[in-house]
């Protein structure tokens, strides 16, 4: 069985003082952890948290890639640069960036190609908004962000991570109940057995409000395999101890 991965996802917060402070206790607290961690953060402190976290187990990610390979695009930060800087992970397709920055299924898909291409483990986010939660369509919904991602990487669907990260869950203290969570969970698995033998192998990560005191309740679930925390992983106090909800590998 594959070690759960707990993921922080910093959004658009950090400085140089306070990264430094937060980085140093999560490499000092998470000694011996029984699964994978990774800190998402944003591009201008990628030199300074690769640093900070050197000879520890910890891994940097970052929070958004582009989808082409290089050239005129103002702004944009390449798959391959994101590689020279060690990224083991990247976001794509957050809620966030799908609301704000009109990311389509068609765009966050092929992000997870541009980072697949660069061997970087892309974590492609789903999650239905609570309109579309109360009109019970939920399963239309994330299987439709799904199948876009399976559509254009095809064999290599079995190389990304998920997050199911129900909108309105996302910095609202409301949590999906473990159950709610597992049953997404558990049909997403299933659209990717459909595609690949290796569906398995697939970090299914939960995302919304998760917080040192949920934590272990969702992680507990059979078809969750990690969790992807924005608002607790700041805190070096909340991240560590929902590093330490993770189960055991078996
Ligand atoms: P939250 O954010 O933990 O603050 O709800 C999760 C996310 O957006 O990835």
């Amino acid at each position: 069985m594959k070690k759960q991965l707990i993921a922080g996802n910093w959004k658009m917060n950090g400085s140089l003082e306070a990264n430094d402070a937060l980085v140093r206790a999560i490499v000092a607290g998470m000694a011996g952890a029984k699964c994978s961690v990774a800190v998402c953060v944003p591009a201008p402190y990628f030199a300074q948290v690769q640093m900070l976290k050197s000879g520890s187990q910890l891994e940097l990610g970052a929070q958004d890639v582009s989808q082409h390979e290089k050239g005129a695009y103002t702004g944009e930060v390449s798959a391959a640069m994101l590689r020279e800087f060690g990224i083991r992970y990247v976001v794509v397709g957050h809620s966030e960036r799908r609301q704000y920055h009109g990311e389509t299924d068609a765009v966050v898909a092929e992000k997870t190609k541009a980072a697949l291409a660069h061997g970087i483990t892309p974590i492609v986010c789903v999650g239905e908004t609570l309109e579309e939660r109360e009109a019970g369509r939920t399963e239309e919904v994330v299987k439709r962000q799904m199948a876009a991602i399976i559509h254009v990487n095809g064999h290599c669907i079995s190389e990304i991570a998920v997050a199911y990260e129900p909108v309105w869950a996302i910095g609202t203290g409301r949590t999906a109940t473990p159950q709610q969570a597992q049953e997404v969970h558990a049909l997403l698995r299933k659209q990717l057995a459909a595609a690949t033998a290796h569906a398995e192998r697939v970090h299914i990560l939960y995302g919304g409000s998760m917080n040192a005191a949920n934590a272990a309740g969702l992680l507990a679930q059979p078809d969750i395999d990690g969790g992807l925390i924005g608002g607790a992983s700041l805190k070096a106090a909340d991240f560590l101890q929902i590093i330490g909800s993770a189960r055991m590998p078996a």
